[in-house]
């Protein structure tokens, strides 16, 4: 399973939920501990006061008068007896030795005279009993935040020795109010959450956009620009590719025209050198003159051709494949060379019917002139329509299944004038592929032979594979 999502859309609403939660818990914590150091000191003075008021008043009463002033101060949060000695204490967590000795000191200061004066901190056993174990911890070690779960037993000594035991219980600031904050915290997070989600949802839509326009120049290159839609920084990031856009078609539009032109040019050139040849003296060398010409006959023509395709802004139509397959099968039936289709189209594709017939007939033609014959297979999915071209011939070496894609590029074995080509065949029919959004995907047999297929995508969002 995938922990971390894979859009950027769901990586930053991750990270955005993670840091908003740690954020918000440390400062609830923060909050709390902040709230209970405060309350408590507060309370710890206003009980060191009463103690040493009323350790005042019975010091300077008669032994006789004290128990009516001592049922008087008996509370709930301040209990009192007299004892002719010390008590003894048990003796409380070592974490709290601090708070004791901070409450002897304020207890000292309020009481202003030199008596003995003693302070315990020890849990309450009916307490500890009640509390789960966080709040017991947090008892333990943050005292301030459950100080209702000890009391402070201070012992003081009267001026005529008697001891005044009192058992003060700092009122809790309840953890409970935890709970309350619990629904804020969450309140805030789906609020900054939701935020942040559209936030990010608006950016990355602007670059989904980009992303798609980004395909769409290898298969629609006349198309429109990209809506310049979205933040600033987006905004320009469209504008600057949309420029990139225009300069790459016009580049490319003029590297077109001035090959186009070269190409056209050259044909008169030919013409009359094939006519001066014929009146040449030596009949030998004006027959391999001629073969020369023929030769470059044929690479003018391809080039003129390929260049007449590249312009295919031609309007497309649905087209029915099996016909197409079987009108391009049914012309090389008359001229004797063995082909034989498998499958059929689920349904019409809407192309360019020439383009992709020519593509077709360019892989059938390599079948059949590098391999004898042509076994052709369509196959038909939801996200692609394939139609694989495949014979039983030498095949191509792998490292240059790429290279013979390239414009004018032949195999060693297949540069023999002999076996007709310049080369062309392949780009031109991966060209036509792309211009419908898909390509020609070229590999060998294991049991030899080469199968080049045409893929070209059902979807509009479907990316063919790139054999580059
Ligand atoms: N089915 C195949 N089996 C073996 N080699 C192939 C096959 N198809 C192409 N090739 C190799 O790839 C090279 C390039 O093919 P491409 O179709 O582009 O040009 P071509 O067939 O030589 O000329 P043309 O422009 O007439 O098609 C060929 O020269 C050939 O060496
Ligand atoms: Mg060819």
């Amino acid at each position: 399973m995938r922990l971390v999502p894979r859009t950027l859309f769901g990586r930053t609403l991750l990270i955005l939920a993670i840091g908003l939660l740690l954020a918000q818990t440390a400062t609830l914590a923060l909050n709390l501990f902040d709230r209970g150091r405060a309350v408590y000191r507060l309370t710890a003075t206003q009980i060191a006061a009463r103690i040493a008021q009323n350790a005042r008043i019975l010091s300077r009463l008669t032994p006789a008068e004290r128990p009516k002033v001592v049922a008087s101060i008996d509370g709930r949060h301040l209990r009192v007896y007299l004892s002719a000695r010390p008590v003894p204490v048990s003796h409380g967590l070592a974490e709290h030795d601090p708070y004791e000795s901070t409450f002897l000191e304020l207890l000292r200061a309020q009481l202003g005279a030199p008596w003995l004066v003693t302070a315990e901190i020890t849990p309450r056993p009916q307490y500890n009993a009640q509390a789960g174990p966080v709040e017991a911890w947090l008892a333990r070690h943050f005292y301030y935040l459950s100080p209702g779960a000890y009391s402070i037993v201070c012992q003081v000594q009267l001026e005529d020795g008697t001891v005044a035991v009192f058992t003060a219980i700092v009122p809790q600031e309840p953890l409970s109010r935890l709970e309350s904050l619990v629904p804020q915290l969450l309140l805030l997070v789906v609020v900054c959450f939701a935020l942040a989600g559209l936030l990010v949802y608006m950016t990355t839509r602007s670059l989904e956009q980009l992303a798609r326009a980004a395909d769409d120049v290898g298969s629609h290159p006349e198309g429109p620009p990209v809506d310049e839609t979205g933040p600033s920084e987006i905004r320009r990031v469209i504008a600057a590719f949309n420029r990139m856009r225009e300069r790459l078609r016009a580049h490319v539009a003029e590297r077109t025209n001035l090959l186009g032109a070269i190409s056209h040019d050259l044909r008169t050139p030919i013409t009359r050198m094939r006519l001066r040849t014929e009146m040449l003296a030596d009949r030998g060398v004006g027959m391999k003159m001629q073969r020369d010409l023929d030769e470059m006959e044929a690479m003018v023509a391809s080039t003129l051709e390929f260049f007449r395709d590249q312009d295919a802004a031609a309007p497309r139509h649905p087209i029915d494949v099996d016909a197409l397959v079987e009108s391009a099968v049914d012309d090389r039936r008359v001229l004797d060379q063995v082909v034989e289709v498998r499958g059929a189209a689920r349904a019409p594709y809407p192309g360019e019917p020439r383009a992709l017939r020519r593509c077709l007939d360019n892989l059938i033609e390599n079948a059949v002139r590098y391999g004898g014959a042509a076994e052709i297979e369509v196959a038909d999915g939801a996200d692609a329509l394939r139609i694989a071209v495949r014979d039983h011939g030498p095949g191509v070496p792998e490292p240059e299944l790429q290279r013979v894609f390239e414009p004018y590029y032949r195999l060693d074995a297949s540069r023999n004038p002999a076996s007709g080509g310049v080369g062309l065949g392949l780009s031109i029919a991966r060209n036509i592929a792309r211009s419908h959004g898909g390509d020609i995907a070229l590999r060998n047999h294991p049991d030899g032979g080469l199968i080049a297929e045409i893929v070209l995508p059902r979807r509009a969002s479907w990316a063919a594979p790139r054999s580059r």
